[in-house]
Order: C-alpha cells, then structure tokens, then sequence
C-alpha cells in the first residue's frame, strides 16, 4: 500500500519572505510619520533658535553715556536700559538711588539723581555693588522667560512666569530660580561702554547682599 505524501492544504497570505500590500502602505504610512515628525521638529528649533541667540556672542557696541540716555533717557535717573531686547544695561549708582528713592527709607544711597556718567569701575575684580555698569541678561534663571522691566512698586526685576525676583543689580530675592540673573562682561574703550556678550557669567548665589536688603514681604510686588 502506497503512502500519501502530507500537506497543510491551501495557506493563505504573502509567501514567507514577501510583503503584503497592507503591510507596505502601513509601513509607508510610518515613514511618511516620521519624516513629518522630523522637519516639525526642525522647523520648531530653527523657528526659536534666533530668538535666544540672534545678535549675542560678539561685542556689542552701546556707546557714550550720553549715546545711552538718548535711547533711555530715563538711564541717569536709575531705570535701566533694554539694549536689544535681551540685556538690561544698569546705570548702578543711579539705580542704587533710584531705589533709595521710591523705598520709604528702606534702602539708601551715598548718590543723588541723575547719575549722567556712572564711571568706569566695570571689571570682574570689583564687587558686583560697586560696578559703575552691569548688563543683565533678560532671560530668566529659572526656565529662561524674558525678564520685565524695573517693577514700579518694589524697583526689583520680577518674573510674570513663576514670580522670581531679584533687586536692580540682579541679585535674587525670590522665586523658584536657582541664582541671580546672569551678566554679561563690560568694557570700556575710548569712552565707549561696550558689552562682551560672548562672555556670560553666573547669577550671583542665593543669599548674596549687598545694598537693597529688603524682603519680598517689605513692599507690593508685580508678580505673584
Ligand atoms: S522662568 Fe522666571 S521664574 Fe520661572
């Protein structure tokens, strides 16, 4: 008696080794995904990325003091000013008096306003209070929002985004940010204050003091 040779009968579907046709487009349909995902998020990074950096890292020429008060001309009276939207350049004694002004006694100053030229002691070797001119970097220490203008009640520097405050010279004094705002180096050459923006250097620690001692309780505040 002869044997039958056993088979699994009919199998349905691609040969082993070959692709179905609804395999392909879902694969397809996944590429297609991907190279989206890829050039949104490019287009994202290339879309922000001017906005932080555009215009730093070389040396930015801000002039005289005379040059600056025509841009701010409230500069020799202790407001500082905002040089191309991301640095706050601070006239220091006049700020220091400015704030002695509006604090009802809570804070003094060893200058009267306006302060037309604040000097020239700019260098990493004085103190951060006794520098004639800081340049604060606008963003934010925290998670890197854009830094308001003075706040008119407290004359700090105050955060709409998680409510960090720090005083006129940067130093922090409230909020979830891990410093002081960063600062940029100064130079000045030929009478001309210049700002170094390829150099940045850390906020000052938390806990640093220096001639604004007030706490976030002692006045009303902008932010929260
Ligand atoms: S980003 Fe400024 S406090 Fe959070």
């Amino acid at each position: 008696m002869s044997m039958q040779p056993y088979t699994y009968g009919e199998v349905h579907g691609p040969r082993a080794g070959e692709m179905s046709r609804r395999g392909f487009m879902r694969r397809m349909l996944g590429v297609g995904v991907g190279i989206l995902s890829i050039e949104f998020l490019a287009g994202t990074v290339a879309f922000l990325w001017p906005n932080i950096r555009e215009g730093l890292g070389g040396i930015l020429v801000l002039g005289t003091a005379e040059d600056i008060a025509v841009n701010q001309p409230e500069w020799p009276e202790g407001l500082p000013y905002v040089f191309q939207s991301k640095i706050f350049v601070v006239n220091v004694p006049a700020a220091k008096a400015r704030v002695a002004e509006n604090s009802s006694g809570q804070v003094e100053a060893d200058v009267t306003l306006p302060v037309p030229d604040p000097g020239t002691d700019l260098g990493p070797e004085v103190p951060l209070a006794d520098r004639s001119v800081v340049a604060l970097y606008r963003k934010c220490p925290h998670l890197g929002c854009q830094v308001p203008q003075l706040c008119d009640q407290s004359q700090w520097f105050e955060c709409l985004c998680h409510g960090s405050k720090y005083t006129v010279i940067g130093e922090k004094r409230d909020g979830p940010a891990p410093r002081g705002m960063d600062r940029f180096a100064m130079i000045f050459e030929d009478g001309v204050y210049k700002i170094d923006s390829g150099q940045i250097e850390d906020g000052p620690p938390i806990g640093s003091e220096t001639f604004d001692g007030r706490g976030p309780t002692d006045m009303p505040h902008c932010a929260a």
